[in-house]
């Protein structure tokens, strides 16, 4: 994971629990289980980093069902039920406004192709038992008036919220130093592993860092930590999404009063405003391996599916465009807990929902770490179902 040289291993910092990563989802390992009196250390050359610095931050449990992900909503719906307590501890914690804005999601169609490709959500809303409610294009446009004159008819699902992933990545970093979270600001080199359990990581400074279990939390980057025997390396590859920040000006506010999406041929759109007047737009999802160049035909495509759905958009000041990386897994849902290499957990695979799955996945994880037992709620979402046969780990 690291591009540097190794040197010879030094001293030897060691803690209960060592989490390879610190984005939001391994942040929010560290923090639950330092509260739940484990000393615990973060490995990161820049905590509060990674895909939450490009994501949205739409909890949208309801809005981002497909077909197949019936599991994954379960746990989707659980974490966006446990939001709002969350929120409010960690703002009780640091003193942090995260953003949390409970504003609901309008998901609307432009054409006639798209409009069927609504109906189809709304019947598997139904049949899901969620909350979403059919509106003609008129009843849209009266919710949300910069709306296009052609949309066609949208979906009102009063439950789908934001919150900045930014800010809750910053204040999950000042909630971990409160808790006793020792940081160290170093790439991870390589797992070591002894008589068949993990038992710490090398930094890529030479620090050889000793822990009694180690929880691999690197986003995209978690399936290329060397070391980790290919039995339990987890299946993630990394899925690029653009994404770009525009700002309204006070004289147009409220440009948005929820978020609103689409589906413009076949790719997906969305605008999310915030309440200091940011616009987030977005986002491509591109299968190119490690690039996070940010391109001409991303920035267009997300600037022209906007502006059909918000004709008023080419207004606004374009403040930002970036690209970060989707961890994605095979099956698009998270990897929780124990692999089959003693002392060695996972918390990663989050692909579009890691913002959303954050809450739950630092229950899960402190569950597990001081238990020994994934949650009942989490066992679906065990790595050990990508194996075939749960195989032993030869020693090293
Ligand atoms: N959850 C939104 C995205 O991944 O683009």
């Amino acid at each position: 994971m690291s591009t540097s040289a190794s040197v010879a291993p030094s001293a030897v910092p060691s803690s209960d629990v060592l989490v390879v990563g610190g984005g939001v989802i391994g942040l929010v390992t560290a923090w639950r289980a330092a509260q739940r009196g484990l000393s615990t250390a973060v490995l990161d050359p820049g905590p509060g980093g990674g895909a939450a610095q490009v994501a949205a931050g739409m909890l949208a449990a309801v809005t981002e069902l497909h077909h197949g992900e019936q599991t994954l909503l379960g746990l989707n719906l659980e974490s966006a039920r446990r939001y709002p307590e969350f929120a409010a501890e960690l703002t009780d914690c640091t003193g942090h406004d995260l953003g949390h804005r409970r504003c609901g999601t309008l998901a609307v169609a432009l054409d006639a192709d798209d409009r069927a490709h609504l109906r189809e959500l709304h019947v598997l809303h139904n049949a899901s038992g969620l909350g979403s409610e059919w509106l003609s294009g008129r009843e849209c446009r009266r919710l949300e008036p910069m709306l296009a004159p052609g949309v066609r008819g949208g979906l009102r699902v009063d439950d789908d919220h934001q919150i900045d992933p930014r800010r809750l990545a910053a204040a999950l970093v000042v909630a971990c130093e409160r808790a006793g979270v020792v940081f160290h600001r170093v790439w991870a080199e390589r797992l070591t592993v002894a008589r068949g359990r993990a038992t710490g990581v090398l930094g890529a400074d030479g620090t050889a860092f000793a822990a009694g279990q180690v929880v691999l939390a690197a986003g995209s980057l978690s399936g290329r930590l060397a070391g980790v025997p290919a039995e339990v390396l987890p299946p993630v590859r990394p899925v690029k999404g653009q994404v770009l920040r525009l700002s309204v000006p006070a004289r147009y506010a409220p440009f948005l009063s929820r978020t609103v999406r689409a589906v413009v041929r076949g790719s997906q759109v969305y605008l999310v405003p915030r309440e200091n007047g940011e616009l987030v737009v977005g986002a491509t999802s591109e299968e190119l391996g490690w690039d996070t160049t940010v391109t001409a035909g991303g920035v267009y495509a997300l600037l022209r599916d906007a502006h059909e759905l918000i004709p008023g958009i080419t207004e606004l000041p374009l403040t930002e465009t970036r690209a970060g990386l989707r961890p994605a897994s095979p099956d698009n849902a998270p990897l929780l807990g124990p692999t089959a290499l003693p002392g060695l957990l996972l918390a990663t695979g989050h692909h579009r929902n890691g913002v959303l799955l954050t809450p739950v996945t630092g229950d899960v994880l402190a569950h597990v770490l001081t238990t020994g037992e994934l949650p009942e709620l989490a066992r679906p979402f065990t790595p050990r179902r990508f194996r075939t046969a749960d195989r032993a780990v030869q020693p090293a």
